[in-house]
């Protein structure tokens, strides 16, 4: 029975599918630019993710299970596709937004919410695995701090439950294996709530020397975001800051319930990629 691992180019499908190639499990690998993958000898790579149909079949032949990234425009033809292929159960990356109030109107909670609406609908099992804040988005800073080890921040109280990629991937991992998980949804959250301002602490922890937080103001802050992002997601991920602004959250997840272990603190993750802000 083989597997198929979307986005696998994305640090959690890589995840994902180091940990099944360890389990020995068969997978195939599929990424919108399969030419750019570094497999291991043996594993095929395949198109998939950039909204076109027509790499479906041959992505999804033989396959029972699949990881998959929300589906930008295709979710329709991906179910479809998938059902004629005979998939059995999708483990969905979703988000925790789709469980906010405002999810049917904000852009990044829709964009996960359709693909889970539609799973639903699909009579294929499902498990949604819905991260908080991941702790990779703090790569963002790894510019600014390796120049001049400082970092601009409109909301340097803003709280998040940053999320370890390697707990978001077990999360899946056993989703896909174990019996149990199906149509289920899972909140993967990080064990504290850690201000912006007390990561970037963890993160001069781990390298060692002292980092600067230099307050901005949102309009500059949305203007930097702006190079790189489109506006409507710009002013979402703002707006979730904004929101939560001095507000500490409470750090629920499910990471004990499924892995019978706490999920990995960000100190530790500070420590594993401190290469990557040195
Ligand atoms: N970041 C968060 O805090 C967060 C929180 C909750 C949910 N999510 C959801 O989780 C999913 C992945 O989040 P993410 O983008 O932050 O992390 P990620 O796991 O690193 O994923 C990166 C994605 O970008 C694609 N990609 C395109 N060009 C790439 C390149 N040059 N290098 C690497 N990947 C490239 C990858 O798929 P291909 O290999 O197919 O191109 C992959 O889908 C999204 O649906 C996101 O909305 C994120």
């Amino acid at each position: 029975m083989t597997i198929l691992v979307t986005g696998v180019r994305g640090r959690v499908g890589r995840a994902v599918l180091d940990q099944l190639l360890a389990g020995g499990e068969a997978v195939r690998a599929a990424s919108s630019s399969p030419g750019e993958l570094d497999l291991p000898e043996g594993v095929e790579g395949v198109r998939f993710g950039d909204g076109g149909a027509e790499a479906l079949p041959a992505a999804l032949a033989g396959v029972r299970k699949v990881f998959l990234y929300a589906v930008r425009g295709g979710v329709a033809d991906f179910v479809a596709a998938a059902k004629e292929a005979g998939v059995e159960h999708v483990v969905l990356l979703s988000s925790l937004s789709v469980e906010s109030q405002d999810a049917e109107t904000d852009v990044i909670a829709r964009s996960h919410l359709v693909v889970e609406q539609a799973l639903s609908a699909s009579g294929i099992d499902w498990t949604f695995v819905r991260p908080g804040a991941f702790a990779t988005n703090t790569l963002q800073w790894s510019g600014p701090i390796r120049a001049e080890r400082r970092v601009r921040l409109a909301y340097p109280e803003a709280y998040g439950e940053p999320v370890h990629e390697s707990d978001i991937a077990e999360v899946s991992v056993r989703a896909l294996l174990e019996d149990g998980h199906r149509n289920t949804a899972y909140r993967v959250l990080g064990p504290e709530s850690l201000s912006s301002r007390q990561q970037v602490e963890q993160i001069a922890d781990a390298i060692g020397e002292p980092v600067a937080v230099t307050p901005i103001s949102h309009q500059q802050q949305r203007d930097e975001l702006l190079r790189f992002l489109p506006g409507p997601v710009t002013d979402t991920l703002l707006s979730y800051q904004a929101r939560r602004d001095g507000v500490p959250g409470k750090p629920e997840g499910d990471v004990q319930a499924v892995l019978g272990r706490p999920a990995r603190p960000f100190a530790q993750w500070a420590w594993e990629h401190a290469e990557a802000f040195r």
